[in-house]
């Protein structure tokens, strides 16, 4: 298979992939089901505004009443499979009006008007599937599986509920890759000083220190501290070297695609980066992001965007062009190294949870890397 939906248009080399079927991506998309994703910031959908969305390869369409209430059915019309988002609109009663024949779908899905016909009655036979929608820290959220067949509920967003703090959620960006390849990617502290290091990742600190990462399935968590002396962006540097400033980074994972590192601002005051990733598909992502900060912490959203679009663009570029495609579950794909424990923790715990495994065969590359360094059979005997 070549690789596909590359941002880097200029780039002549294919790659080759493993295989990957349509069960693997129906697999993928099953075990996904039954969580909450956000599809939407909760600002970009107004009282009377209707917007398409994409999850798990499904098409929705997502509106706002003039009360404030959300409604979410398939964008799909029951009539002539007419698209709602294309051109629909909301009516007074909160209802979603199709632009073809202005049929209107309440927020249950249920059918209400039909005007073509005198008799209404027969609207009551129509209905169009619809789901529970809500806002919440500054996102839209649905679950696609029906009420009481979630694993869990919104993976909780720290102080989103405190008057002492106050919310951004930043612009979602799209990436072409699976939603476990990017939190893994989120999840990694190795690549800091690598990847980062014209942003807030230092060079100069090559070793990772050890760390330990806990996971508990009962409430869908991996959690860990990781201290790192990190480029300091708020000081101007000295002789002539960037101002670098200890942080004791406080991550946890919410199981299977949402996480937050608790980090520190200026004067040390901390604050928290959440991500929240909705998979559009198998192979499609956007990434909700929402920081909070005490009321004591002033930035605008410019100064945000600035600050963390830029590291997301760096790690876009590394992320969409990993293969296989897909987070190879089985640990015996690719090396793990013991300041992989996070990886090798967010692997199992996503195979725990019944998410496809995948076994890709290693390549030539990784078994003559093996040999060479450290196999991941030894270097797992390490981390244990
Ligand atoms: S296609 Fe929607 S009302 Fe006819
Ligand atoms: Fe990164």
């Amino acid at each position: 298979m070549l690789a596909k939906n590359s941002t880097h248009r200029n780039c002549e080399v294919a790659v080759r992939t493993p295989a990957r079927s349509p069960q693997d991506e129906a697999l993928f998309l099953d075990a996904a089901r039954p969580y909450w994703h956000p599809i939407a910031r909760s600002a970009d959908v107004g009282s009377g505004e209707v917007v398409g969305v994409r999850l798990l390869d499904e098409d929705l369409a997502l509106w706002r009443s003039a009360d404030g209430t959300l409604g979410l059915t398939d964008d799909l019309c029951a009539h002539r499979g007419t698209m709602l988002s294309a051109g629909g609109t909301v009516t007074d009663e909160g209802c979603i009006r199709c632009p073809y024949h202005a049929w209107e779908y309440d927020a249950e899905g249920q059918c209400l008007r039909i005007p073509q016909v005198a008799n209404q009655a027969l609207a009551e036979k129509v209905r169009i599937a619809a789901y529970r929608v809500v806002d919440y820290a500054g996102l839209v959220w649905t679950c696609l599986a029906q009420e009481g067949e979630e694993r869990r509920g919104i993976p909780v967003v720290p102080e989103a509920t405190n008057p002492d703090w106050w919310l951004y959620a930043g612009a979602p960006p799209t990436w072409q890759c699976q939603a476990p390849r990017m939190v893994e990617n989120f999840l990694d502290i190795a690549h800091f000083g690598v990847l980062h290091s014209g942003n807030f990742g230092n060079p100069d600190i090559e070793i990772v220190d050890p760390y330990r990462p806990v996971t508990n399935m009962e409430d869908f968590s991996i959690t860990f501290n990781f201290p790192y002396l990190t480029r300091d962006r708020w000081s101007p540097p000295i002789d002539g070297r960037p101002a670098t400033r200890f942080v004791d980074y406080e991550y946890r994972a919410e199981l299977p695609f949402a996480c937050w590192i608790k980090g520190a601002g200026k004067d040390d005051i901390g604050y928290y980066t959440y991500i929240a990733v909705c998979p559009v598909s198998a192979q499609e992502t956007k990434i909700f992001w929402v920081t909070s900060f005490p009321n004591s912490l002033v930035y605008t959203g410019p100064e945000l965007d600035a600050g963390f679009i830029p590291f997301f663009e760096e790690d876009q570029r590394v992320v969409e062009w990993q293969r296989p495609e897909w987070l190879p579950l089985g640990l015996g794909a690719e090396l793990q190294m013991t300041f992989d424990r996070i990886a090798v923790a967010y692997r199992t715990s996503l195979a725990d949870l019944g998410f496809p495994v995948l076994h890709f065969p290693r390549t030539r590359l990784s078994q003559t890397a093996a040999s060479k360094v450290k196999g991941p059979t030894s270097a797992a005997e390490e981390m244990s």
